[in-house]
């Protein structure tokens, strides 16, 4: 934890995200002038506590990496506020922020593009810790506690990244993201282009360093059943805000929002996909041009007239978030 911070010592979250927004412009013509948004984040809200994994799910272009760069500080945000420990970081100065980077670290979906091809394993698992004068001892040390943090052997240190399998590079990365001592790591697809066992094995993994180390994640994942097996609680997102909110179990045995129903009726059974019916199921309009009203409201099979008019308020019971005319 920050050392510096003064936080509220009962209180604060480690993550507090309020009704942020990631807007992109649409350029058009020879003067680029902006013609439109793209609303890819736009007015989420959220807590992540310490040793906490939130699940964040949704279908493609909903804004799951926008909300994740964002609070990387990839993306700068359009509204709203991120608090890590209590403070506020689009009001850190660039030092707080530089020093900020350390406590939030990521893990992208594809390691042989996010990892450099010209580094040995050694330099990419150690390059962190270089910059930021944290290494003591030799670097190959460092390097082979963290390789044998994530199952990886010594053998490793001076071995290139395309030597290794896709689940292999994921520790590397993981190792990479371990190595500043972060407080939050957002996994972005970390485990999406894996087998479904070595998916397994990466989560077994994930979940036995979160215990050792008291990480919290951001886990997102297009796949609510690959979120399932690791997230506390899990937010749905459409078209850039979150439909439903809750308890893992609650979300799973109990979802209210109808698009969170859509979403488990599609998770596969026996690895067949569930046919579901195109009318349910349906395009996804683009968060350039949102619907009005109930942003799901052209696909849900349960609209009334008041959805296509108006946009639904949240409604919260027992820490379960839902927007939806319904509740
Ligand atoms: N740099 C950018 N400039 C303009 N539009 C962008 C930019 N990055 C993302 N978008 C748009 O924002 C929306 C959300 O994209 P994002 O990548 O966050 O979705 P996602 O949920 O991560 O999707 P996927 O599951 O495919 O990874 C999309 O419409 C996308 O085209
Ligand atoms: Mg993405």
């Amino acid at each position: 934890m920050m050392a510096q911070n003064k936080k509220d010592p009962i209180s604060a979250p480690l993550l507090e995200v309020r009704d942020l927004a990631t807007w992109f412009p649409v350029k058009r013509g020879l003067l680029s002038l902006t013609a439109g948004w793209v609303r890819a984040v736009d007015g989420v809200s959220f807590i992540i506590d310490s040793n906490e994994t939130l699940g964040l799910v949704g279908e493609s272009g909903c804004g799951k990496t926008t909300l994740g760069r964002t609070l990387l500080g990839l993306e700068q945000a359009t509204g709203g506020d991120v608090l890590f420990d209590g403070r506020s970081i689009p009001a850190m100065s660039r030092r707080e922020m530089d020093r900020l980077r350390r406590h939030i670290q990521v893990v992208f979906q594809d390691p042989l593009s996010s990892l450099n091809p010209r580094m040995n394993v050694m330099d990419i698992v150690t390059e962190g810790l270089v910059q930021f004068k944290m290494v003591e001892g030799s670097r190959q040390e460092h390097a082979e506690r963290l390789l044998g943090e994530v199952g990886m052997g010594p053998d490793a240190v001076y071995r290139w990244p395309h030597e290794f399998s896709g689940g292999q590079r994921q520790r590397i990365s993981i190792a990479r993201a371990l190595s500043l001592k972060p407080d939050l790591i957002v996994c972005d697809e970390a485990v999406s282009a894996l087998d479904v066992s070595v998916q397994a094995q990466v989560i077994n993994l994930l979940l036995k360093l979160q215990s050792d180390h008291r990480l919290s994640y951001l886990f997102i994942s297009h796949d609510l059943s690959v979120v399932s097996n690791i997230a506390d609680r899990v937010a749905v997102m459409y078209l850039g805000r979150i439909v439903e909110l809750g308890k893992t179990a609650d979300i799973i045995n109990a979802p209210l929002h109808p698009y969170t129903k859509m979403l488990i009726a599609a998770v596969p059974v026996a690895g067949e996909k569930r046919i579901i019916p195109e009318v349910v199921y349906g395009e996804a309009p683009s968060s350039t041009d949102p619907p009005p009203g109930c942003r799901f409201h052209p696909r849900c099979p349960e609209a009334m007239a008041v959805c296509a008019e108006t946009s639904p308020a949240e409604v919260a019971r027992d820490g379960h978030r839902v927007m939806c005319h319904l509740f």
